[in-house]
């Protein structure tokens, strides 16, 4: 069924669709932070135009999942080749991943028809790999190329047992350049890096980096069209403008707050957008992560949060003495704590400078401070 919410992204699907069936392009990886529509771009724009011109679609996501990549990959690669349509594929593979899978083809060397898929941990066994390459084969397109829609890649450069799985992959996809075309996606663009731009990265220089674009006035336009269509009702458009802007041009964000004003019809909506922000803090655990936090970490993140850019220079050493009512810290503690900040995934330095990953998690500390 289709999801009326769903704002297409025409221009871009038509663009990344013939950057990679109409040129050189072998691989993109497409970057966008957190919860800003890449799945969503991927499944419902992407998937189904490729598929409308003929092209196979293979989609397999490495987010959290408790299986092995391996197995993921071998679970996807096997699922496309069953003839079930796209849609129905996804609903599978999002209701349970069968722990058991059955292999199409004889595994060489092996002797099982089937193999447990959850017993795929740790270091991947050589006949597996041959059996994924055997698999990419059979996958890919004689006529016109198959896409191959890997979501959430940087987890796989995060342990290094993974290694052997990313160097198997690596070599099926170059052997197939033309009858196979991949897109990366990744919500760290430090986690991407170390798939594809660093030297000692597996995919080095393997795919063409773009990001995706920000969804602006039409998207909400869109969704205020579809909101009168269900409510009745008529939202003012430079105030849901302003409401999306101040939610960071998030989608995501941005129809919680949507749905909130379809469920309270007489809360203003300033107070439902105060009220969202509230859930976004609760759901994304911001106290949780800022009370995991020790008291430099804190002072140095609210220093960013503020725009500080400069950590190891003598002003904002001095923000971090007065937030914390002590002398400055040294410069390797800064650097300690700014370590401690990117670890967890809060802080990062991808623009050149250090800053907060998430503005919204930004805006809840300054609003910390100014309530403090
Ligand atoms: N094109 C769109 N039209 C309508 N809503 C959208 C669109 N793109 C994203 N959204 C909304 O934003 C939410 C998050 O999108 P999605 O899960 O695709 O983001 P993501 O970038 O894959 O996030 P993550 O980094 O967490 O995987 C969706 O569940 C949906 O509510
Ligand atoms: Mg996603």
């Amino acid at each position: 069924m289709k999801d009326p919410w769903h704002f297409e992204r025409r221009d871009f699907t038509a663009h990344v669709l013939s950057l990679l069936t109409q040129g050189p392009v072998g691989a993109l990886s497409l970057f966008g932070p957190r919860r800003t529509g890449k799945t969503e771009f991927l499944l419902k724009d992407l998937a189904p135009r490729a598929q409308r011109r003929g092209h196979r679609v293979v989609y397999a996501s490495f987010w959290q999942s408790p299986l092995s990549p391996l197995a993921v990959l071998l679970h996807a690669l096997e699922a496309s080749l069953t003839g079930a349509s796209f849609g129905d594929r996804i609903r599978a593979a999002a209701v349970a991943l069968a722990p058991r899978l059955k292999l199409s083809a004889p595994a060489p060397g092996a002797s099982a028809a089937e193999i447990d898929l959850t017993a795929l941990a740790g270091q991947p066994p050589s006949d597996l790999l041959l059996y994924l390459d055997d698999l990419l084969d059979r996958v890919a397109g004689s006529r016109k190329p198959t896409l191959l829609l890997l979501d959430e890649v940087q987890e796989l450069a995060q342990r290094p047992g993974n290694g052997p799985l990313v160097a198997a992959l690596r070599t099926g996809l170059d052997k197939r350049r033309a009858s196979i075309k991949t897109i990366f996606t990744g919500s760290s663009r430090e986690g991407l890096a170390a798939v594809f731009t660093a030297r000692q990265a597996p995919f080095f220089h393997f795919a063409t980096p773009i990001d995706l674009p920000a969804l602006g006035d039409a998207f909400v336009a869109h969704i205020l069209a579809v909101f009168e269509r269900m409510s009745g009702r008529t939202l003012n458009g430079p105030d849901m403008r302003a409401a999306f802007e101040r939610l960071h041009n998030n989608p995501y964000f941005f129809r919680l707050f949507i749905e909130a004003l379809l469920c309270n019809r007489d809360l203003p909506p300033a107070a439902t957008l105060a009220e969202v922000r509230d859930r976004i803090a609760v759901e994304l655990g911001f106290a949780d992560t800022w009370l995991s936090l020790t008291a430099v970490q804190r002072a140095a993140a609210r220093a960013l949060a503020d725009g500080a850019r400069q950590p190891f220079g003598r002003p904002f050493r001095r923000t971090l003495a007065a937030h914390l009512r002590q002398p400055a810290p040294t410069v390797g503690r800064v650097q300690a704590a700014l370590r401690r900040l990117q670890r967890l995934g809060i802080a990062d330095t991808h623009t050149g400078a250090w800053s907060l990953v998430d503005p919204e998690f930004a805006a809840w500390v300054r609003d910390q401070a100014g309530r403090g």
